[in-house]
């Protein structure tokens, strides 16, 4: 797991290609309601963009993305908009895993998997195993996934190992809670992007959110092309990094510690 260490905050400064980047795909409703159509017709288009935006990672030589497919909120939705995008997880994991396979990309997803049909948890730990040793691009997705959920199932197992006597109270440090979150064997999301207009993380990776540059666009999520992600790829590279740090240290012209 990387720590942003002073010779990781200037790695940084100089990297003008974020590393790891994660995605709210907002929009889709949007998008169908704005064609006349109904809401899974957007959520449709909405897959459609994630083939053509992962393909793109792949090709930029992106390590890390993360897409928010489905909410611990998103629950509460009627229950045919549930269904649809259920069957839409389904289908393009038949239709998708052996390509991203083909292509070194390593599938994970993330989130209260005990939610899903049986049937859907199955696929998902079947696309997690052929895909486990690919070196590629690394693609991981959230669903019935909650920033909450993540921090307080980490605090869990912390508390449980302190219980069975394998880990001191006092040994429950930010470092120690980071090991337990979600993807703590990446680096953090260096950008965050939301489509769609609203400006909020909305319980998304709240942990590791915490240093990563948010860029927000109102382009919604079905209309978001590789080009939208140039331009967000752009903005990040003219922002300074400093991880709490002034922006003489970040430049390398005083030392980290008086
Ligand atoms: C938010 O748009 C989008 C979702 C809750 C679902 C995201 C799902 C996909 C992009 C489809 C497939 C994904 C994968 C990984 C195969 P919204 O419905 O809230 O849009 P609105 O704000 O316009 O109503």
């Amino acid at each position: 797991m990387r720590r942003d260490t002073a010779a990781g905050v200037q790695g940084q400064a100089a990297r003008s290609l974020p590393e790891h980047v994660a995605i709210i795909m907002d929009g889709n409703g949007r998008w169908a309601r704005g064609r006349g159509m109904a809401r899974h017709a957007g959520h449709r288009a909405g897959a459609k963009t994630v083939r053509k935006i992962v393909e793109y990672c792949g090709q930029r030589g992106i390590h890390a993305l993360t897409l928010f497919a489905f909410s611990s909120e998103n629950w509460r939705r009627p229950r045919t908009e549930v269904r649809v995008l259920m069957e839409l997880f389904l289908s393009t994991l038949d239709r998708e895993s052996e390509r991203l396979h083909r292509n070194n990309v390593r599938l994970r997803f993330m989130g209260a998997r005990e939610d899903f049909p049986r049937r859907l948890q199955q696929r998902l730990l079947e696309a997690e195993r052929l895909t486990r040793d690919n070196s590629g691009l690394q693609l991981n997705i959230a669903a019935s996934y909650g920033g909450r959920w993540d921090i307080s199932s980490a605090a869990r197992r912390l508390a449980e190992a302190v219980q069975a006597g394998a880990l001191r109270p006092e040994e429950i440090t930010p470092e120690r809670l980071g090991q337990e979150v979600c993807l703590a064997e990446l680096p953090e999301p260096d950008l965050f992007i939301r489509t769609g207009g609203e400006r909020r993380i909305s319980n998304f990776m709240l942990w590791q959110l915490a240093y990563t540059e948010l860029y927000f666009t109102p382009v919604l999520w079905p209309d978001f092309t590789p080009a939208d992600l140039d331009e967000a790829f752009s903005d990040f590279a003219g922002r300074e990094r400093r991880f709490g740090q002034t922006s003489e240290q970040v430049e390398g012209r005083e030392s980290g510690r008086a």
